[in-house]
């Protein structure tokens, strides 16, 4: 069974697309057949995956209609083991949205559903603030993965995508799980950044990656490369961190399906 791994805050700005571009490209690296579902509109995931924007043929609106297949819509990424489902040009409003996914908000489940046994891996990158695409995208997942940037008004709006995420669990995806929460553009002795380190440790150990991730510039300098850091730039101490963090997840998806397993 695939893991498919939504990214998601109602914060912009945080490190999603970094986060999902860099991990879905470091479980490529650990040879996992992985898939990038580029879920935002602005298309950030598909850029840096190294996908051009204007692509064409068919993209997810014409697999959310039924007229095209999977393979028909993913595209090769920069790396073998890592596939896309790049976001076409253009930039939507929420009504397009919700036209791409045929109002339905179960549309890119049963999509997704037709990925079995062809993928480890799926991660799946949002927008912010969560629109009728991002609600397809967590309905989708078993698992999701929150970025918290080390910033105020970041870890302020956190209590609002964890109401998001209980809210979808409760209607729509019950076993939804929190895979973590990922602190990102973490600044070493920078006061905030210490703050807000210190206070989530202390409330929210528990649901924290270990994996800390860095403020680093090579990662801002990544939409220019238009590769992921951890290809590019695989010596660095960012693109170890984003390798740690897929080293967690797999871990955390090891674990889940051999109790699975004792189970049945
Ligand atoms: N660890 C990091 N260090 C430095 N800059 C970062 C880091 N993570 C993300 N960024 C930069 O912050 C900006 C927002 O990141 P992005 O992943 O696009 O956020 P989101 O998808 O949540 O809007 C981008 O310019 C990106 O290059
Ligand atoms: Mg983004």
């Amino acid at each position: 069974m695939e893991q498919i791994i939504c990214v998601i805050s109602q914060k912009g700005g945080v490190g999603k697309t970094v986060t999902s571009v860099n991990l879905a490209a470091a479980l490529a690296m650990n040879r996992k057949k992985t898939l990038l579902v580029d879920c935002d509109p602005q298309g950030s995931a598909s850029a840096s995956a190294g996908i051009h924007r204007n692509i064409s043929g068919p993209t997810l609106k014409q697999g959310a209609k039924g007229i095209c297949t999977l393979e028909e819509i993913t595209v090769l990424s920069c790396h073998e083991f890592l596939k896309v489902i790049p976001m076409p040009r253009g930039i939507f409003h929420e009504d397009d949205e919700f036209d791409l996914m045929q109002g339905q908000k179960t549309c890119l489940r049963t999509f997704l559903s037709g990925a079995e046994d062809l993928f480890d891996y799926i991660i799946i990158d949002t927008a912010a603030p969560a629109g009728f695409l991002t609600l397809n995208a967590i309905i989708a997942a078993n698992a999701v993965i929150i970025p918290l940037q080390c910033e105020l008004l970041a870890f302020q709006t956190l209590r609002l995508t964890i109401k998001i995420l209980e809210q979808v669990k409760l209607t729509d995806n019950p076993g939804l799980k929190l895979a973590g929460i990922l602190l990102t553009m973490y600044d070493q002795g920078e006061d905030v950044s210490e703050r807000i380190i210190k206070s989530v440790r202390k409330h929210l150990k528990k649901y924290m990656f270990k994996t800390v991730i860095p403020r680093s510039t090579q990662i801002r300098e990544l939409s220019i490369w238009c590769k992921p850091i951890v290809i590019r730039k695989i010596g660095t101490v960012a693109a170890q961190n984003y390798f740690d963090l897929a080293w967690e997840v797999m871990q955390m998806c090891n674990s889940v399906k051999s109790n699975l397993k004792k189970r049945n």
